[in-house]
């Protein structure tokens, strides 16, 4: 790829590991590049960490974790189910710990997941997994064993994997002719509206706009067919791809690619306007951080967030400005925060009316968050799309 750097979000380390006391001082560290492919438009980092070191068998992210989520999946399997033909083969790649798969009979469901803690669980579950990345070769053992599959899905996945060609293609390859493709990732379109620039880290090699994401599906053989959009981690887009040429268009797709001519989506000068903006919401975190710093306030994080890990890192955010932060995942609590070494509890133990102010790393629920804290004397502090308290 032909990229030319508009951004640079500073050293950063892997987003979603959370550490013991111990392992800090070999904590593992990289420089967060941002640039735009010449060729296709493609949002993309200059540099890429390489994939074993994020998705492992300590992977901490859970998409059960959340009830938005949960209900998110269930009512798109059950509006899928409606229109694939009955004992559809289903194929998902990136299945976490099985939120979607388990609205399918497994039976006729089968999954591809990097992380050996989450491929184990859904085995054990009944779903056949692979515990290995999404290759190629992987996709060409897969038609052997199972056949072309009806319906292939990756939620918040494809977005991680470098290499889209050979992902595209692979899927391509592994669909029956009539076959539907879909998958959804973080839309740039709503990162730019929103300035949410820490839907970028590790994870997110690529933040896809539908514009460049035609461009390379083009190159291997496949169409975008329609485009919802979503609100699901700040503003999604699901792109649904068939290989035929002759498929039936929806009129979201023209209706989303003139809505990114319209912010030229596509320009250099676009996202430079947009690293302008980064760089002030970080001194308009800072300055409100300092204030309530020398005002003695006690300031907390709600949610450890991948998406915090790139905030925080950026604008060295640490223990002199948050106290801790209180996240639901077992996994996550009694760890300290990648990067900054924030100190992770349960919310049980750290969320009361003791707390002034809370930064709502996790602002992608918010609504959710807002209902069930509904008692919360404080005030929540976010900085999408401007630094401001809610
Ligand atoms: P995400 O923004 O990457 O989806 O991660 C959300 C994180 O926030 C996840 O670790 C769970 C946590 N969380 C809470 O601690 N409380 C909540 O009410 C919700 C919705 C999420």
């Amino acid at each position: 790829m032909d990229k030319i750097e508009f951004l640079k979000l500073g050293k950063q380390p892997i987003a979603n590991r959370f550490l013991d006391q111990g392992d800090i001082s070999n904590e593992f560290f990289y420089d967060l590049n941002v640039g735009l492919d010449k060729d296709t438009g493609l949002v993309t980092q200059m540099d890429y960490v390489d994939a074993p070191l994020m998705f492992n068998k300590e992977y901490a992210y859970r998409g059960s974790m959340s009830k938005t989520m949960v209900n998110h999946f269930a009512s798109f399997s059950l509006s899928v189910a409606e229109i694939l033909p009955a004992n559809a083969k289903i194929l998902e790649i990136g299945s976490n710990d099985g939120v979607f798969l388990k609205n399918w009979n497994s039976e006729n469901a089968i999954a591809v997941e990097p992380c050996g803690n989450f491929a184990k669980e859904t085995n054990e579950l009944g779903y056949k997994t692979y515990n290995e990345f999404w290759t190629k070769e992987l996709s060409e053992r897969i038609v052997e064993e199972h056949g072309k599959m009806d319906f292939i899905f990756a939620a918040n996945c494809i977005c991680h994997i470098p290499n889209l060609d050979e992902t595209f293609s692979a899927v391509r390859e592994t669909l029956n002719d009539d076959g539907i493709f879909v998958f959804e990732d973080p839309s740039l379109a709503r990162m730019l509206v929103l300035n949410s620039y820490d839907q970028i880290y590790d994870e997110h090699p690529h933040i896809f706009s539908v514009s460049a994401l035609k461009n390379i599906l083009a190159r291997n053989d496949l169409n975008i067919v329609k485009v919802d959009e979503l609100t699901v981690h700040g503003g999604s887009n699901r792109i649904w791809v068939k290989k035929s040429t002759n498929a039936q268009i929806d009129p979201s797709v023209e209706y989303n690619l003139d809505l990114e001519k319209s912010i030229n989506i596509l320009d250099l000068s676009t996202m430079k306007s947009f690293a302008d903006r980064v760089q002030k919401s970080k001194e308009d975190l800072l300055y409100i951080l300092n204030m309530f710093k020398q005002q003695g306030k006690k300031v907390i994080s709600y949610g450890a967030t991948s998406k915090s890990t790139t905030v925080f890192n950026y604008c060295g955010i640490n223990t002199d400005f948050i106290d801790y932060i209180t996240d639901t995942t077992p996994e996550k609590q009694n760890k300290v925060s990648p990067g900054m070494h924030i100190p992770i509890i349960s919310p049980e133990d750290g969320f009361n009316n003791s707390v002034d102010y809370a930064y709502l790393g996790a602002w992608n629920f918010s609504e959710e968050i807002k209902k069930k804290e509904s008692s919360f004397t404080g005030k929540f502090i976010t900085h999408v799309p401007t630094v401001r308290l809610l």
